[in-house]
């Protein structure tokens, strides 16, 4: 039992099924079409979304300006994870992104946890995606006078709960003036809502529809998803280029005083907005074969695409909190507010309009890349046949494309925004983890002319480095950590510590490590600073993220195991 779970696959035997698919005939492999430019379009595509021109808002209303600096400590961990990345791509050049890497490095039952991680980041990021876009596009055509029924355009949970307020505060004789404007329009669309059987009818259809239309372009073929993302991702940079110039004009300095006031703890609340903006660069790494260079363009890609959405978001954070005070940031559309509030309003409506093509164009990419983890899962046999098969016409994985158009689709109709949002950094988060220690276990590889020509990851030994980094943060902080170790506290208090108290265990077994065995820096720092972020996403999320890993566990256990072609070419 235990020999199957650890079960690896070679990387030549992972190169050699991605050129022969299934050997039936069925698959003739997918259209090797992208280039570097591609690539790093493809990344910003995929990062520049839902996050800036959403999440940043609540983030920089806990942090204020020092926003920015957490900004650019998250950048710093996806700096070392997208060097993990382009690493792994550059030597396995397969459709599977971390799940492939997993199955080479830790053996087939972590590759099916982080295939199985991954559907989350990816179904479930879509799914608050396109929420977020259904949100923008329903103001959009209220800006043109159409106007959809509120029960059409939300979730139940949100209207149900919205409605419960009114009836209480009505019950009470109190005033409905506190209540928000969304609030009204959610109990609005309750109790306009008309019923089936004693059932409402509310869902979210905008949502529905898009995550339809961007499936449909997936479907039809990479060249076509390619020139969309390229049209997209233009307009998109120059939008977010305008709101940093015009932005600039309107900054009041005396906004970014004092910097931090909520302290570090304010800041680091908003780890979870912040770190969801970067997610997408690592999904490219799924179209490694569709690229013409892999080897080389794909870790470029990720690194460029990284890159200049850093410099983009902190200046966009510095323009947005020096613009009005961070207190009055905790709104759904941040960057259209600032400008509406400064008396920009034509701005801020042309800020509306990108935000629904910048939240589409992320759509794109992660409904692009989900199926092609599906079809790397069937490939080894852990999912049916079905999820591998390749459109004759059109090249792309069909079946999964369709499957992963509903399972994002139906649950976009009714789920709610703000729990989506945290599931899916957490699970990125752990992705990440997963692939900065998948590289420090990738086996060492012969010097030859194709590894010479291929990226590399600079080893710099972290022998002293960890041990001495770890020593002087646990002194530098070490009140801080002694306030966590309070366990006279009670249980509500030690339950949410339980995330750090494992990365303190984590941290101190990897300073060991690297003085024992020589281990390089870069994924360690990477493996180390993306666990200390998730130890920032609470208890609750933690045991979400858990609960969703045991189903995945119970459905390998069913099936995959048995079904893996590893398996079967044992026995
Ligand atoms: N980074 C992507 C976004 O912000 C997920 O929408």
């Amino acid at each position: 039992m235990k020999k199957d779970l650890l079960r690896k696959k070679s990387i030549a035997k992972i190169l050699q099924d991605s050129q022969e698919g299934f050997g039936d005939g069925e698959n003739h492999g997918l259209n090797k079409v992208l280039k570097v430019k591609d690539l790093t379009f493809m990344g910003i595509a995929a990062v520049i979304g839902a996050g800036i021109f959403s999440t940043i808002g609540e983030a920089s209303y806990n942090g204020g300006p020092g926003v920015s600096i957490l900004f650019i400590l998250t950048a710093v961990t996806c700096g070392f994870s997208a060097l993990c990345y382009a690493e792994f791509a550059s030597r396995i050049p397969v459709s599977g992104s971390a799940y492939t890497y997993a199955y080479a490095s830790f053996g087939e039952l972590i590759a099916w946890i982080i295939g199985w991680d991954l559907l989350m980041e990816y179904a479930i990021g879509n799914i608050a995606v396109a929420i977020s876009w259904s949100g923008y596009f329903v103001n959009l055509l209220q800006g043109f006078n159409i106007h959809i029924p509120a029960y059409l355009t939300m979730d139940y949970l949100s209207a149900f709960k919205a409605n419960e307020e009114v009836m209480a505060l009505s019950k009470s004789g109190s005033s409905l003036g506190t209540l928000s404007e969304n609030t009204l329009n959610a109990a609005q669309a309750w109790t306009s809502a008309p019923s089936i059987g004693g059932l409402k009818i509310i869902a979210d259809v905008p949502a529905l529809l898009i995550v339809f239309l961007i499936t449909f372009l997936v479907y039809i073929g990479i060249k076509e998803t390619k020139k969309a993302t390229n049209a997209m991702v233009i307009l998109k940079i120059l939008v977010v280029l305008a709101v940093i110039v015009v932005g600039f004009f309107y900054v009041t300095p005396a906004n970014w005083h004092p910097f931090l006031p909520n302290g570090f703890s304010g800041m680091m609340k908003g780890v979870s907005g912040v770190f969801f903006a970067y997610i997408g660069f690592d999904a490219i790494s799924t179209t490694a074969e569709e690229c013409e260079n892999p080897q080389k363009d794909l870790p470029k890609g990720m690194i460029y695409s990284l890159v200049i959405c850093t410099v983009l978001y902190i200046l966009i954070a510095l323009v947005l909190t020096g613009m009005v005070n961070y207190k009055e940031l905790q709104v759904a559309d941040p960057l259209a507010f600032v400008f509406e509030r400064v008396g920009l309003n034509q701005i801020g409506y042309i800020i509306s309009v990108s935000a629904v093509i910048a939240t589409a164009s992320v759509l794109l990419i992660f409904q692009m890349g989900q199926p092609r983890i599906w079809m790397s899962m069937s490939r080894d046999g852990l999912l049916p046949k079905a999820f591998s098969r390749i459109h004759p016409k059109f090249k792309t994985p069909s079946f999964s494309t369709i499957v992963t158009g509903l399972v994002v689709a139906i649950p976009a109709l009714f789920m709610n925004l703000t729990e989506v949002t945290d599931l899916t950094s957490i699970g990125t988060l752990f992705a990440f983890v997963l692939v900065c220690g998948g590289v420090l276990l990738l086996p060492k590889e012969q010097e030859t002319e194709g590894s010479r020509k291929r990226f590399k990851m600079p080893y710099i030994n972290g022998k002293y480095i960890i041990p001495l980094l770890i020593t002087i943060l646990g002194i530098a902080f070490y009140n801080e950590i002694l306030t966590l170790f309070s366990f006279t506290k009670g249980w509500d208090f030690i339950k949410e510590q339980i995330p750090f108290y494992l990365f303190v265990i984590l941290a101190v077994c990897m300073a060991v490590l690297s003085y024992a065995k020589n281990l390089s820096l870069i994924p360690v720092l990477g493996l180390l600073s993306c666990s200390y972020l998730m130890t920032e996403l609470g208890y609750t999320n933690w045991l979400r993220f858990l609960i969703w890993l045991g189903i995945g566990l119970i459905v390998y256990f069913c099936y995959g195991i048995r079904k893996s072609k590893l398996n079967q070419q044992i026995n």
